[in-house]
């Protein structure tokens, strides 16, 4: 299966918010990666055919997607950047619900519901209502109602918003397990979310894809990147004298910086993304 994005694009007004996209996807993991407002989330409507181009198409493996309906809506699982939940419902009645809508069967749906609760990690909290979750786990809540219909394309939008360290740890291990057999395309603006998982980064900046391979390689075609770490409040001065520092901020004891550099500017530190991205 393959999906074929074929000069795909998307206008508010004169306003160009997906700018003639080419791009194929198979299996794996594929990392949207752009910041507030490059065009993820439109670009993503159109992939679950809940916008419509203006120019361009979508082709699942051949078929026009927005004329596939049902058979393209089966092969789907989506997580909305600002999902809608249903405070009192609990988790489990919440995803046979959503079974429910998809129109499937009530026996399968109650045994699919169980192995995803289990999958998602919230066995213990299936009977408890959507309210009272903390904010990961109403994400996992969210990624389990996506995977419901267990789609061969499963697309999120920023799951990892608001997520803590360990949660977002746990995201990433859940996804690499999710990914098998099927494609995930996944949007972020921080680096380390898909820095592990991604097979493929998609750099999305004004509507376009600037670019797109593996992380290795996104690094090497850029003059000048920005990179994070936190060092010693001692060593500030000396890598601020050799390096353009755009950011400094105090932290638990450290200071975490942001450096502008072609080269690693310290050991530990981290591809964070383009300057100008
Ligand atoms: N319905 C709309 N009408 C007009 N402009 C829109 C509409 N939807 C999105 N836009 C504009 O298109 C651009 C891309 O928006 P989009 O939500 O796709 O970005 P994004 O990459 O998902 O950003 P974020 O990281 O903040 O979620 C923005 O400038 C936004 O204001
Ligand atoms: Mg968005």
């Amino acid at each position: 299966m393959d999906l074929v994005l074929d000069n795909l694009t998307k206008e508010f007004g004169e306003f160009v918010a997906v700018d003639h996209i080419n791009i194929t996807m198979t299996s794996g993991v594929y990392g949207l990666l752009g910041v507030n407002g490059a065009g993820k989330t439109t670009l993503m409507r159109m992939l679950c055919t809940l916008l419509k181009p203006t120019d361009g198409n979508i082709y699942c493996s051949g078929k026009d997607i927005f004329k596939m309906e049902e058979e393209y809506r089966n092969l789907l699982g989506y997580l909305p950047q600002d999902f809608g939940f249903y405070p009192e419902f609990t988790v489990k009645d919440y995803l046979l619900y959503i079974a429910a809508i998809k129109g499937i069967r009530p026996a399968v749906a109650r045994k699919r519901t169980k192995e995803l609760i289990a999958k998602v990690g919230l066995t213990k909290a299936a009977d408890k209502k959507l309210k009272k979750l903390s904010g990961g786990m109403k994400r996992r809540a969210g990624i389990a109602q996506a995977m419901i219909n267990n789609p061969q394309i499963l697309i999120l939008d920023e799951p990892t918003a608001g997520l803590d360290p360990n949660e977002r740890i746990r995201f990433r291990n859940l996804i690499s397990e999710l990914s098998e057999e099927r494609m995930v395309l996944l949007s972020t603006h921080i680096v380390s979310d898909i820095e592990y998982i991604a097979n493929e980064i998609l750099m999305m900046k004004d509507g376009a894809i600037i670019n797109q391979g593996t992380l290795d390689k996104i690094i090497d075609s850029m003059p000048e990147r920005v990179w994070t770490c936190s060092v010693r409040p001692q060593e500030v001065s000396a890598i601020t004298k050799r390096y353009k520092v755009s950011n400094m901020k105090s932290e638990h004891g450290g200071v975490d910086l942001r450096i502008i550099s072609a080269e690693k500017p310290y050991e530990s530190a981290v591809f964070a993304c383009s300057s100008d991205a």
